[in-house]
């Protein structure tokens, strides 16, 4: 069984973005991601941190907005379009969820997508639902990387994908699809589920329950791929597959934390340093 380390394949990204970002400054373009958050949820304030402090460890300026609860949805939507309008900044990222009164849709709907590195915007999802180049969404963009870092082939590989959120389950399905993968699209209504997920070699779990897969629902050699972060009553943090019995049964698999996490932001900053390139290429 081989642990897939997330934490050491996010610092090589992070090192190949750094060398591009400089190489791209020399050429007079400063790489630049702009980050909108709106309300004081903890969770997404830790997030927008990191993501900061990323973008200043690979030499991408990072242009934060951090506003108050009760901003307005078209507050919102002047500064992204702002943002949309300013040549200077490449990437545009609304940390979600936001407040109640602020419709997401409209909000995703409003960035560029030529700056939505995020991948969110309709147009980047049917390019990607197409197999047209574009932008796709970090954590299973990140996922992919792992499995080409470690060499592992989907051509013809049954692999399941458990969770349909916009964010995660539905582009990871059409990843593993046009990566020639067989997928099977599952869910929190799905079910038999453990008949399917039996007969997976690849397994990728989005559902966002702790433990939720058990090592009994996992085909031996299975590829186990955990997207869960779910904080216990205790404080720790565990991912959606119950690490300890599954792994027994893998022939690859990610921990919680320091696998699949760390890949998200790598490929956030990898998103704008394409983005950047963009703006390069036609500057020339
Ligand atoms: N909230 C949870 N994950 C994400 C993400 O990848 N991007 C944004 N913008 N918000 C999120």
């Amino acid at each position: 069984m081989t642990i897939l380390d997330g934490k050491a394949l996010s610092a090589k990204v992070k090192s190949e973005v750094k060398q591009e970002a400089i190489r791209l400054k020399n050429s007079g373009i400063q790489p630049a991601l702009a980050v909108i958050l709106v309300g004081e949820d903890k969770a997404s304030q830790t997030y927008v941190n990191s993501k900061e402090k990323a973008c200043n460890a690979c030499e991408i300026r990072s242009i934060m907005h951090r506003l108050p609860e009760n901003t307005s949805e078209n507050e919102l939507l002047a500064l992204i379009d702002v943002l949309n309008l300013d040549d200077s900044i490449d990437g545009i990222l609304v940390q979600l969820p936001l407040p109640k009164h602020i419709s997401e849709q409209k909000v995703i709907k409003s960035i560029s997508p030529f700056k939505d590195v995020d991948g969110f915007h309709a147009i980047n999802t049917g390019n990607l639902v197409s197999g047209i180049d574009g932008f796709v969404p970090c954590t299973p963009l990140g996922i992919m990387r792992m499995f080409s870092e470690y060499g592992i082939d989907l051509t013809g590989k049954l692999a399941c994908v458990i969770g349909r959120s916009n964010i995660v389950g539905k582009p990871m399905i059409n990843l593993l699809l046009n990566a020639n993968a067989t997928v099977i699209a599952t869910h929190s209504k799905t079910k038999d589920l453990s008949l399917l997920t039996k007969q997976a070699d690849i397994l990728v779990v989005a559902i966002g329950k702790p433990h939720f897969l058990t090592s009994d629902m996992v085909k031996d050699g299975a590829v186990v791929i955990d997207v869960g972060i779910n904080r216990l009553d205790n404080g720790t943090l565990v991912g959606d597959v119950d690490f300890e019995n599954v792994k027994e049964k893998c022939s690859f698999i990610t921990p919680v934390p320091g696998g699949v996490g760390p890949m998200t932001i790598a490929m956030l900053l990898n998103n704008t340093i394409k983005s950047a390139q963009n703006r390069l290429n036609k500057a020339k």
